[in-house]
């Protein structure tokens, strides 16, 4: 059984990481930039460890130049996810690689990603949300940035505000005046934490920042206490099983932690993060679960409902989905 057909949820994966190899080699080509040092020989992206990963991400998102490039990404993206069954997607679409954090590059930017968004809409049938996400490492001033873009573009399409990079920069509260921001304008909220940060993390994630969903969050397994806070408190976890997997985030697939986490009644959700660096997509990751977990149609039916229902969109969209 393959579940390549079967309806499908997806709430985390960042849309400059989506984007496939052959697609970044052919804008390096048609702009004389020069970042063959970022694949392998087989054409896949070449990187040691998670740090070396965000450095060949970012050396990638220096071939996406305009909002024409998003454009077209956006249509390859959504044609992929298309195929893998996936109906309702969120992305993470950092403004600073679209304009630089101003506010009206940003506008143009998203403007062309939702075009895309709308046509795939209407020849394939998946709805796209973006989550305006800023990235960690850049620092708090660009994060304030990015969350004035994402307050002032808030709406139908712009949904939410996120936060990817590295974990261990900085503190949450860092942050907090940026996800103040976000909230104010009345934006849903999720934050990457427990991929490499542990359950401290995680805790301090959910008191600074006040998110309702958590990025990943696989590091509340060590930490009962903060697990039981996350049942009562009714956040849901993004949970990338293939991409923790690949990044050595946690051990292989049977010791992954996204078995016991449902089964302590933690909401899980399952997504493919950045599917062409980690070798996957949503195909597989239900795949893989049945595989190692004995996941049937119930168990992703479950899944779908969860994620669906924590989904950054309104009721009429969640009802058409449905
Ligand atoms: N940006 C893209 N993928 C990411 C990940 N897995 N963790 C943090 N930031 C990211
Ligand atoms: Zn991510």
């Amino acid at each position: 059984m393959t579940y390549k057909s079967m309806p499908k949820v997806e709430l985390h994966t960042h849309i400059e990481g989506c984007a496939p190899p052959a697609f970044i080699r052919s804008l390096a080509k048609e702009k004389s930039i020069d970042i063959s040092g970022i694949f392998n020989a087989d054409g896949t992206y070449a990187y040691r460890d998670f740090n070396h990963f965000l450095e060949v991400y970012e050396a990638a998102c220096t071939t996406l130049q305009g909002p024409q490039d998003f454009y077209r990404l956006t249509k390859a993206v959504l044609e992929e996810s298309a195929s893998h069954g996936v109906v309702y997607q969120e992305t993470f679409v950092s403004p600073d690689f679209c304009g630089g954090g101003d506010v009206s590059a940003w506008r143009e930017y998203l403007a062309a990603i939702e075009d895309a968004a709308t046509e795939a809409e209407r020849d394939l049938g998946i709805t796209l949300k973006c989550v305006a996400t800023c990235v960690r490492h850049f620092g708090g001033e660009k994060a304030q940035a990015a969350a004035k873009c994402a307050a002032e573009t808030k709406g139908d399409f712009v949904t939410g505000f996120g936060m990817g990079g590295a974990e261990t920069f900085g503190r949450p509260a860092d942050y907090a005046y940026a996800y103040d921001m976000a909230r104010e304008a009345g934006l849903s909220l999720t934050c990457h934490a427990g991929e490499w940060g542990g359950p401290e993390m995680i805790a301090e994630t959910l008191r600074d920042l006040k998110v309702t969903r958590i990025g990943h969050g696989v590091d509340a397994i060590k930490d009962p206490a903060l697990m039981q806070q996350i049942v009562e408190t009714d956040v849901t976890l993004e949970v990338c099983p293939g991409s923790n997997v690949f990044l050595k985030a946690t051990g292989g697939w049977a010791d992954h932690p996204i078995q016991k986490l449902r089964d302590a009644g933690v909401k899980v959700t399952v997504s493919t993060d950045d599917p062409p660096f980690f070798s996957t997509t949503m195909t597989d990751e239900f795949n893989m679960l049945a595989q190692t977990f004995g996941w049937t149609e119930d168990d992703f039916n479950e899944v779908n409902q969860t994620a669906l229902a924590a989904a950054f969109c309104d009721a009429d969209t969640r009802a058409t989905v449905a």
